[in-house]
This record gives C-alpha cells, structure tokens and sequence, in this order.
C-alpha cells in the first residue's frame, strides 16, 4: 500500500515521499481501516516542519484525521463490522491507505454524511465545539474570532447559530463576508483596515459588550481582540498564524478590565476528557451534519496520495476550502 513518509523535519515540498509499503498488520481485537479521504489541515503542516506542539518518531506518515471503511473487523470489535464506514478518534498517520485502530476509538458515520464532510469531523470541529463549551457564552451573547474564513472559523459560526450566541467575524479578505453571512454570521469584518481599530468596530457593534473570544492568529491582530474585550471578558489562543507572533497587549486595560488570556490545544482537551465524551461529542457533530444543521467547510480540490506535494502547495496558497487527499 502506499504511504506519505517523511524521514526528517522541513519544508513539505522537501521532506514528504510517497512509499510502497506492507499493509498494517491488525494485533487482536483491533480494526485494520481502508482510508478513503483526509484532509490537509494547519497542525499537519506544522508537523511536517517540526514546529507542532508534539511531534511524533521519524520517520512518520502525517494527518490527523479521515474517513474510511473497516475492512478487517475482528472479534473483539462490538457492533462494528466489514464494510461499516467510520472516523478515527484522533489517529496520527492518516495519509496511508490503511490503518490500524482500536475499535473504541472509531465512531460510525451516518450515511446522510459525505466522504468530504466525514473526513475533516475531527480535528476542527471537536475543537470549535470543546472551546465553545469552554467559553459557554449565554444565548444572545457576542463572540469575536479571527481567521473566521477558515475551516474552524465557518464551524465556529454554525454551533454558535445551535447555541443563540452572535458571532462578530474577522477576515482578511472583503470577498468572504458573504458565505459567512450566509452561515449566519452577524457582523464581519476586514482587518487591517485602514483608519478603523477593532476596538472601535467591536463597539460599535456589540455596544461595548464583548466577552468571548477566538484568536487563530495571534501577533497584532490577537493583542487588538484583547484590548478589545470589555470587563471579565475570556479570550482563547488556538493558534498562530500571524508572522511576528508577538501579541502587543495594553497591560493597563488587561488589569484593570479583570481579562483572561488561556491558550487551547485539542490534543490538551483529549488528554484530560474521558473517550466516552469524546465519542458522545463526535457522534453528536456527525449528527448535526446528517440534518444539516452543521455543513462541512467546502472542499477546494481534491488530489491522489501520489500527489501529496502537489496538494499541500495548494493548501498553503489562500483558497476557499480544504484541500484532500484521496486513494
Ligand atoms: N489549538 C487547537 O487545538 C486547534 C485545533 C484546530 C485548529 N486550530 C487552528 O485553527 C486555525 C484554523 O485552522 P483551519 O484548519 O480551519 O484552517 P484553514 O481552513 O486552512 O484556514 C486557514 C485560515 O487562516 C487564515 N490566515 C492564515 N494566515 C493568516 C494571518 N496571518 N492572518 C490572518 N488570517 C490568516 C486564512 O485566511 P485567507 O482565507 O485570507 O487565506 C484562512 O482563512 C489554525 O490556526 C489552526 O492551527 C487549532
């Protein structure tokens, strides 16, 4: 079967290959998987070029997440049998064609669910539902995030919609507003702008009541949602996009407005939350996408595994949806 491989840390376009190798050998009691699709996602890149917050052995097989079909169910499986069609709980090694799971750490996809969708239900959304459960902002409450366009962002948006709670959108790029709107997005807006700070847009929108925020960028932009936030307010950091990294935050106003400041890692959140709730949390986000009350971020294109360096040049360029990898 084939595998992305990489043998040192460094620029993808250097260090991925694509290997022939033996197929996974199942030990008792667990499933082998035949993957059909996976995503390229931020955490994978910053793996690749060994910047991730916790790096696996090399050589290794990058992707964190994917859908596929059990193919090799054995006793100790349950329910679960040849040809069920399901989602790894957090496997690392998803660009292969084959893997090999326990079966408690597989959760079944209803069939009203697409392949595209199935293949990116891990990683964004358990992190946009686990900080919005975090931050539990009341119905009616205003909530700020950066990079909204994102996979995450979009995601961020809909749940909130599930939970009453009004979301104010930071883009980069005009042209985005529209899809956000159409997630039901309250209020979008563009930064940096010229002649406007956040601070006084946030105000102006939200009447100075802003408690919750969303930062995946870090740098600048991440220090004007802080100083934005009114008395008591929380800000999570989930990543770290800006280059400098650095966020200027005005000490006076962080103190005497009582703000919090906390960093979330999913892998953090797995490593405390018992398998049980991730299970219940991920069959529950496949079920809002089966009634469509969560849609999956779009899928910009699609390539083969064989064509992996390809694909994550084109995950790295600005673009309107994820790239996937098939085979
Ligand atoms: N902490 C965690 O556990 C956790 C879990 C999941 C995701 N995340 C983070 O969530 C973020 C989004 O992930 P994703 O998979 O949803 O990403 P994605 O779909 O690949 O989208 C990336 C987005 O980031 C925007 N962006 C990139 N660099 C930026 C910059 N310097 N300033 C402003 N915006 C910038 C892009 O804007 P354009 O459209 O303008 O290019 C794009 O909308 C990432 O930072 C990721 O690491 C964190």
């Amino acid at each position: 079967m084939r595998a992305v491989r990489f043998e040192h840390f460094g620029e993808p376009s250097d260090v991925l290959t694509v290997a022939e190798v033996g197929p996974p050998v199942a030990p008792p009691g667990h499933l082998r998987l035949r993957l059909a699709l996976r995503p390229i996602n931020p955490a994978d890149l910053l793996t690749i070029r060994g910047r991730y917050g916790s790096l696996p052995p090399l050589p290794a097989t990058p992707g964190r997440e994917g859908v596929g079909i059990i193919v090799g169910a054995t006793g100790a499986a349950g329910d679960l049998k040849d040809g069920d069609r399901v989602v790894p709980l957090d496997l690392i090694g998803t660009w292969q064609e084959e893997v090999v799971v326990e079966p408690a750490r597989v959760v079944f996809v209803p069939e009203a669910v697409s392949d595209e969708a199935a293949a990116q239900s891990f990683l964004n959304p358990l992190s946009a539902w686990a900080m919005l459960d975090e931050l539990n902002p009341a119905p009616g409450d205003w909530l700020v995030q950066s990079a909204a366009a994102s996979a995450l962002g979009k995601l961020v948006i809909q749940m909130s919609v599930l939970r009453g709670v009004r979301t104010l959108n930071v883009v980069r790029r005009a042209e985005q507003s529209a899809a956000l709107q159409r997630l039901g997005a309250d209020a979008v807006v563009v930064w940096p702008q010229d002649g406007q700070s956040l601070t006084q847009f946030v105000k102006k929108t939200t009447g100075g009541g802003l408690a919750y925020a969303l930062d995946a960028v870090g740098g600048e932009l991440g220090g004007e949602m802080v100083n934005a936030l009114s008395t008591g307010g929380t800000m999570l950091l989930h990543g770290s996009l800006a280059h400098p990294e650095t966020m200027p935050i005005n000490s006076g106003r962080f103190l005497t407005r009582s703000l919090t400041l906390r960093g979330f890692w999913l892998n953090e959140w797995l490593g405390r939350t018992p398998l049980d709730e991730q299970r219940h949390t991920l069959g529950t986000i496949l079920e809002h996408m089966a009634t469509g009350a969560i849609r999956a971020p779009e899928v910009e294109a699609t390539y083969d595994l064989g064509s992996v360096r390809e694909a994550v040049a084109h995950a790295e360029r600005s673009r309107d949806g994820k790239i996937m990898l098939s085979g």
